[in-house]
């Protein structure tokens, strides 16, 4: 028996909701499982992810701990859509169809807290994994060791311009570059901004996304780290079609809101920022949301 698991990008903060708020966009890697009697091989990645490191086959050993799964071995091969250290939430890929794997051969796919649960203390925070495992928009708190997630319903008339540079920045260089503390008027705005942008996107105001976008906790620091974003993100921020825009997850990613009927949004923002996009891809993606989806083979 194989299992066949398809588990959204995701795009995380949405601005001032700092390991908080994420959603999952309709951008896949999917991955498929295959229990054996001892070998354990991995194909599809890149080679230097084919070895017992690799992220999936952790939160496979991890998840089959947490649920009582007995194996020999175990076969993955994966199928990646979503860019690596992008800000578009791959490594959660990785580690959510690893842990859904694990409880798939044991019949529980569908203990999505308890997947998130586990998820959450593998990442280390759960803004990514959280849409990644219900879909759509969430906001999660973490509470002692746990994770309450909240799957936002948002209107369907957004579109995502989701903005790849041709190169990476590590999550790790981009959590290192935040100050320890901030001041509490920057707390307060990015409270406030935060909650703007929920409340924006649940009800469709799109007057209130623009400035609920806003951060201090992270972007300011973040910025230097990415050719270009400065002038990119001014430009975005005077296109009036242009709802919102945020740096995704760690970046180097950055995210435009856009309304469906916005049918020339993706050229638009293409000849607005011109040079500055040299080797960049620009799609528009949708809000996915299902969150991952199991299959049996
Ligand atoms: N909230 C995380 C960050 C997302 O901004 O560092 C990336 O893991």
């Amino acid at each position: 028996m194989k299992i066949r698991i398809k588990v959204p990008a995701t795009s995380a903060n949405l601005g001032p909701g700092f390991d908080v708020a994420g959603l999952a966009l309709t951008l896949y890697n999917t991955f498929i499982f295959e229990l054996t009697d001892g070998t354990t091989t991995i194909t599809g990645a890149p080679e230097q992810f084919c070895n017992e490191d690799n992220l999936t086959l952790q939160a496979f050993r991890k998840g089959a701990e947490r649920c009582g799964l007995e194996y020999g071995g175990v076969n993955i091969e994966c199928i990646s859509e979503v860019p690596h250290t992008r800000g578009l939430g791959s490594s959660s890929t990785c580690i959510v169809a690893g842990i859904v794997a694990a409880y798939a051969f044991v019949g529980r796919s569908e203990e999505r807290q308890e997947i998130l649960d586990l998820a959450t203390e593998i990442e280390g925070h759960p803004d990514n994994v959280a849409p990644a495992i219900f879909g759509g928009l969430t906001v999660s708190v973490m509470y002692s060791d746990k994770v309450k997630t909240l799957n936002i319903p948002v209107h369907n008339e957004y579109r995502f311009v989701t903005l790849i540079p041709p190169f990476t920045l590590s999550t790790e260089l981009s959590r290192k570059v935040l100050p320890q503390t901030i001041s509490r008027q920057d707390a307060i705005a990015n409270v406030s901004h935060l909650a703007l942008a929920v409340a924006s996107l649940i009800n469709g105001y799109d007057e209130g996304l623009k400035l609920g976008f806003k951060d201090r906790l992270h972007q300011p620091y973040r910025g230097h780290l990415i050719k270009g974003y400065h002038e990119i993100m001014r430009t975005l921020d005077d296109d009036p079609m242009v709802l919102g825009s945020y740096l995704s997850g760690a970046g180097p990613s950055l995210m435009a809101l856009i309304k469906a009927e916005d049918t020339m949004g993706v050229v638009r923002i293409k000849e607005e920022l011109g040079t500055l996009l040299d080797g960049w891809q620009v799609i528009k993606l949708e809000l996915d949301q299902r969150g991952y989806t199991c299959d049996y083979e």
